[in-house]
């Protein structure tokens, strides 16, 4: 089976990362899913930003998660890409559903990444159901007690154990929160192609990342998984295409 095709941060390789320029550019790809990353500032609000520290993507030192809203509104995430993307903003979780409504086929991956409240998490997640877009949004986390929380506020998203291993205590974090999805680093699928179908045999489809050449794409398919999580969405789409 033709697997998702899941654009990591947007289309990242083309626009600058988790910027609304790369989810529209994944959208217009035919990308079947768009995944962020989701953080928490300090009046607890959801921003779409990817590394904890400043630095890479934004200029600053310190934590993103020390910002307020207003600071994070006012960080450039397109100049460190291009000059051609100066005065990008990060996006919030209503921008991105928005996205959704315009492109009525495309997916959410959110990963809630960093320590949340949880009754910042709970409002952040509510705007989802509230706009009818739960069907098409996976949750997934490296933390435990973010899925916990997501798990028992919002029951009707879909969620994903992130792991960059695989073995029984990833199992038992499955479990834990109830995922439908275990979503593996390449490495360790590519080393071991079982991971997939162990995944299945417990009632979890996989997600692999981030796979950005040819070579994996096609031992990811040959190992079964259910999306292939990449920075080039638009050439893994006609890869796929030519490969028909
Ligand atoms: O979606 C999986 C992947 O995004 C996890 O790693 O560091 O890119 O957020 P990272
Ligand atoms: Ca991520």
């Amino acid at each position: 089976m033709t697997p998702r095709i899941v654009a990591h941060r947007g289309n990242s390789s083309v626009a600058p990362e988790n910027t609304l320029a790369a989810l529209v550019s994944a959208a217009r790809a035919d990308a079947h899913m768009i995944e962020i990353d989701l953080q928490m500032t300090t009046d607890g609000v959801g921003v779409v930003f990817h590394d904890h520290p400043l630095g890479r993507t934004a200029a600053g030192t310190g934590l993103l998660r020390d910002l307020d809203s207003a600071a994070v509104a006012g960080l450039d995430v397109g100049s460190w890409f291009d000059p051609a993307f100066a005065g990008t903003a990060v996006p919030l979780l209503p921008e991105v559903l928005e996205l959704l409504r315009r492109y009525e086929s495309l997916g959410l991956l959110l990963e809630v990444s960093g320590p949340w409240k949880a009754d910042a998490l709970a409002r952040e997640l509510a705007t989802i159901s509230d706009a009818g877009l739960a069907e098409r949004v996976i949750v997934q986390s490296f933390a435990l007690e973010s899925l916990e929380i997501s798990r028992d506020v919002a029951p009707s998203l879909q969620l994903g154990y992130l792991s960059a291993t695989w073995g029984d205590s990833v199992m038992e974090s499955c479990a834990q929160v109830d995922a439908q999805w275990c979503n593996v680093n390449w490495d360790v699928i590519g080393e071991n192609p079982d991971v997939v179908e162990a995944n299945r045999e417990r009632g979890l489809r996989t997600m692999a990342w981030t796979v950005n050449e040819p070579e994996k794409w096609a031992a990811a398919i040959d190992a079964g998984v259910d999306g292939i999580i990449t920075d080039r969405p638009d050439r893994l789409r006609g890869w796929l295409a030519a490969r028909r």
